[in-house]
């Protein structure tokens, strides 16, 4: 029988069967200590002393659903499931410096002067920092508390007397408790501290909004930990150099994941994108080779975007094969469809794909829209003018009809695309005036058909 870990690192919470001096993960001194087991299993019993009964509830409550406050800044609020939840804790993801700060600080001036108590909690920042970002972004008469600490002891206290309705803790990795003994942002403290604080907000019933930063070498423990503790999880993303940010709903025991909101980030803050579509096409011009415009869905709402490839001979024995805004083994399936469904092969060609914008596409039915741009790429020939693509394309080479086709289509007759190649569909699409649907079956018909290949 396999011996669960007996030691774990109390810096990264890395886990080893023995013991070391050193953490062969993260490298600190001195971290890996014994982890007590909680039960002592099946041999040994609790003993006669016995708990308190527990009172058992029907599944039928009579308690109302959660009330819910709306910011009034609607991208966020759909991100929310149609707005806050009282006595819920929050955890808000993402890269230093892509505007979580900016992004919570608007956020919660807007609850703010909608009524609500608010307080906002800066371990990052001093109060003559957050104050100064206040101002610049025209936020000075709203009615937000401010304080600047790190200690969660302090926080607590506080929060506990002044009782607000929404407190912002800006981030988990600065918070120490005087319990725990290890520096701040190491996994034992941000896990206690988020332990302590989704504790609290349940208890006072508060709202409590944690921010995490997530760093791609792993050195501070990235919110991960805290994610299956708190009742949503939201991410921001974006790419340094694109002004557009997207908040997306990663977890929500309150209403859906997988929702999006889009902002842009300007001189005075983050600006809500009604329409993101015509945004992420904005900069397109003329169709030209490697370019297709996918009809996509992000949570409930339609969205357009452009896939770019190249495709260029390599120099080297390994062709390179590069993804910006979409998974990578997604790509090298679709290369291996092209080759051994439809004899169009890349061997010895580096693949360039690319989602304009900065955007991240997670929707499987980008695979039609990124084997167009691959085709278009390597025959040198623009896609149809006008023209969106959708559709999953399956390791047969067949294509799969697509979740919500109809607001896709409805989508691309807004932005007036005058047509739209898709899989079969069985039922009629209505209001798709004006777009002629090109109804494929597989990848090697589609390769013949737009390219004459085959
Ligand atoms: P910030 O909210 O501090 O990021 P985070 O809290 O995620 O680390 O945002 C930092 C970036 O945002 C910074 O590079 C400057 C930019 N920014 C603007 O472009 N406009 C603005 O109005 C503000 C406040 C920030
Ligand atoms: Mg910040």
């Amino acid at each position: 029988m396999a011996k669960s870990p007996a030691f774990r690192c109390s810096s990264c919470g890395a886990e080893s069967s023995k013991w070391a001096g050193r953490c062969e993960s993260c490298g600190a001194w001195n971290t890996l200590a014994e982890v007590q087991p909680l039960s002592e299993g099946p041999g040994k019993r609790l003993g006669a002393q016995r708990g308190s009964a527990l009172a058992l509830t029907d599944l039928a409550s009579a308690e109302p659903p959660p009330p819910r406050r709306t910011s009034g800044v609607a991208e966020l609020d759909r991100v929310l499931g149609g707005g806050l939840v009282a006595a819920s804790a929050l955890l808000l993801g993402g890269d230093p410096g892509i505007g979580k700060s900016t992004l919570l600080l608007q956020a919660a001036a807007r609850f703010a002067r909608g009524g609500l108590k608010v307080i906002y909690v800066s371990g990052e920042e001093s109060a003559g920092q957050v104050q100064l970002r206040a101002e610049r972004l025209g936020l000075t008469e709203s009615p937000v508390r401010l304080a600047a600490a790190t200690n969660l002891r302090d926080i607590l206290t506080t929060l506990e007397a002044e009782a607000p309705d929404l407190a912002v803790i800006d981030s988990i990795q600065t918070l120490w408790l005087d319990t725990v003994e290890a520096a701040p942002g190491s996994v034992s403290q941000v896990r206690a501290a988020a332990h302590e604080l989704t504790v609290f907000a349940k208890r006072q019933g508060i709202a409590v909004v944690l921010v995490g930063h997530v760093t791609k070498e792993g050195t501070l423990a990235g919110p991960r930990v805290v994610e299956h503790m708190v009742d949503t999880v939201l991410y921001f993303e974006g790419e340094r150099g694109h002004p557009y940010r997207l908040l997306r709903a990663h977890k929500n025991r309150f209403g859906p994941a997988d929702e999006i909101g889009v902002f842009e980030m300007t001189g005075r803050g983050l600006v809500e994108v009604k329409n993101p579509s015509a945004l992420f096409l904005s900069e397109r011009g003329e169709a030209v080779a490697g370019s297709a415009v996918f009809a996509g869905i992000e949570g409930s709402r339609p969205l357009l975007c452009e896939f770019q490839a190249l495709v260029a001979p390599s120099p080297m024995a390994q062709p390179r094969r590069s993804v910006l805004g979409w998974d990578g083994a997604r790509l090298a399936m679709i290369l291996a469809v092209l080759d051994s469904r439809c004899g169009i092969s890349f061997a010895g060609l580096d693949v360039y794909m690319n989602v304009a914008g900065g955007l991240r596409i997670g929707d499987p039915a980008a695979d039609l829209a990124v084997a167009g741009a691959l085709l278009s790429a390597r025959h040198e020939q623009p896609l149809p003018e006008g023209a969106v693509l959708f559709g999953e394309i399956s390791l047969s080479g067949g294509l799969r009809p697509a979740a919500q086709a109809e607001n896709r289509l409805k989508e691309a007759v807004k932005l007036g695309f005058t047509q739209a190649i898709l899989p079969r569909v069985r039922k009629q699409q209505g209001g798709t005036d004006g777009l002629r649907l090109r109804q494929i079956t597989d990848l090697a018909a589609f390769a013949a058909e737009l390219f004459g290949d085959g």
